[in-house]
């Protein structure tokens, strides 16, 4: 693994923040330098909503899973109904890990190393020949904020009261419209896949965030998404092509009742202050392709067809989908009968999973209802290809000859993204400073 050749100190952070020249990819020591990651844990990672997985994961009361990010491990456990607690994974006697599976079933979270156990909401239940001077209120593991959208599991490192968080209800609110029809609430993980690699996690983002790529790199998802007309080919007859054949779908769209349009995502935060809570809600919903279901069906190596069991409302498969997220973790194409959702999660300076899960209706029965070969196909091609570039582009903006080189027009939110994240840092730190002084 690349190590960065010299450690940073505040002022040379403060520099390269300062000197970043607009339009232009990041100085390498944002995408190497262990102090850069640190910065981003204490403005960002611990401050902002991350996706840690889909409700079905948990269904019963006492289901939990553990979920990793930048060096840190949550449990994140269903309590009574439909309430979710997320706890770290330290024991709050001398700091073991508490539970050890990655996932499983408890009745109390019980530390291994000298049996102390907790309850579900994360109270010390049981501590045994513990002094009776020890207040055990005061012992609960520490617990992180947790929300549920759409079935989707959203936590917060910072605990309820104890710092300055984006205010979750807001950043949602304007995507239910274009997702409810959907009703991700009750559908299942039919499959998932995750891989992880020896990159920043802003590399791999930055690569979400852009399509400029895809021509090059995607010539199966380009042959299935008419969208890569206007987001890969990007001429203006491409362009117009799509937004003909579109608007024609959107009429038959709109006449099922069904979504269409867009609510653009909005890159545009006035100040420093605002980038500081910045986290991008984004939704589009727009035609797959004519005939999308023949077209997979040509494609797809063992020519099955895309999963049948409509989703939510919606009452015919229109052949559309959204695309929508919340940025930073946070990704989803979603087709009437079924979504992919992609997670991205940093976990160290030089390591990011990207971990991806498809949901069908949660009646769905494999074999009859969907295929998962099939469906699993183009986005699991598309991300395979996805790892290599980003791994690509890794190793060569590690290398000692490497120089921040500008973006094109198709690439246009990625500085947009890189404006925010810039200035959330310079504020965050200025706010710091302040607090000490
Ligand atoms: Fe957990 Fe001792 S460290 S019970
Ligand atoms: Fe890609």
């Amino acid at each position: 693994m690349t190590q960065f050749r010299h450690s940073l100190d505040s002022a040379d952070i403060d520099a390269l923040i300062a000197n970043h020249q607009p339009g232009y990819s990041l100085e390498q020591a944002f995408y190497i330098a262990p102090e850069i990651f640190e910065e981003e844990f204490t403005h960002l990672f611990s401050r902002q909503w991350q996706f840690a997985d889909h409700i079905s994961r948990i269904p019963k009361q006492g289901d939990y899973f553990l979920f990793a990010i930048a060096g840190e491990e949550i449990i994140v456990v269903r309590g009574e109904g439909d309430t979710v607690y997320a706890h770290f994974n330290v024991c709050r006697h001398r700091g073991s890990r508490v539970c050890l599976a990655a996932e499983g079933h408890v009745k109390r979270m019980t530390c291994p190393y000298h049996a102390w156990s907790y309850r579900l909401d994360g109270s010390l239940a049981h501590a045994r020949e513990l002094p009776e001077s020890v207040d055990k209120s005061k012992l609960s593991l520490q617990p992180c904020q947790v929300r549920v959208f759409e079935g989707l599991i959203f936590i917060n490192l910072t605990a309820e009261g104890k710092g300055r968080v984006p205010d979750f209800a807001s950043l949602v609110e304007p995507l239910r419209p274009w997702v409810e029809q959907a009703d991700l609430r009750h559908t299942k993980i039919a499959h998932v896949e995750s891989y992880r690699s020896q990159v920043n996690w802003k590399v791999a983002l930055e690569n979400y965030f852009e399509c400029y790529h895809c021509l090059a790199s995607h010539p199966e998802w380009c042959k299935i998404q008419l969208h890569a007309l206007r987001d890969a080919v990007g001429t203006e007859s491409a362009i117009e092509t799509f937004e003909k054949k579109n608007e024609q779908w959107e009429v038959r769209a709109r006449e099922l009742g069904h979504m269409a349009g867009e609510m653009a995502g909005n890159f545009d935060f006035p100040d420093p202050e605002s980038c500081y809570d910045a986290q991008i809600p984004y939704a589009e919903r727009m035609m797959v392709n004519d005939n999308s279901g023949d077209l997979y069906s040509s494609l797809t190596p063992n020519g099955a067809d895309m999963p049948s069991k409509l989703l939510g409302s919606y009452k015919a498969d229109d052949e559309g989908q959204t695309d929508w997220g919340l940025t930073p973790s946070c990704f989803l194409y979603t087709t009437c009968t079924y979504s992919t959702v992609l997670r991205i999660t940093p976990l160290g300076p030089l390591d990011t999973e990207q971990k991806v899960m498809w949901l069908v209706h949660e009646d769905a029965k494999e074999g009859i209802d969907y295929d998962i070969e099939s469906m699993r196909w183009l986005v699991s091609a598309t991300l395979t290809q996805d790892r290599q570039i980003v791994e690509d582009t890794q190793a060569g903006v590690s290398s000692r000859a490497y120089v921040p080189g500008p973006y094109g027009e198709l690439e246009s939110q990625v500085p947009q993204l890189q404006s925010i994240y810039l200035r959330a840092l310079a504020y965050g730190r200025a706010l710091r400073n302040d607090l000490k002084n």
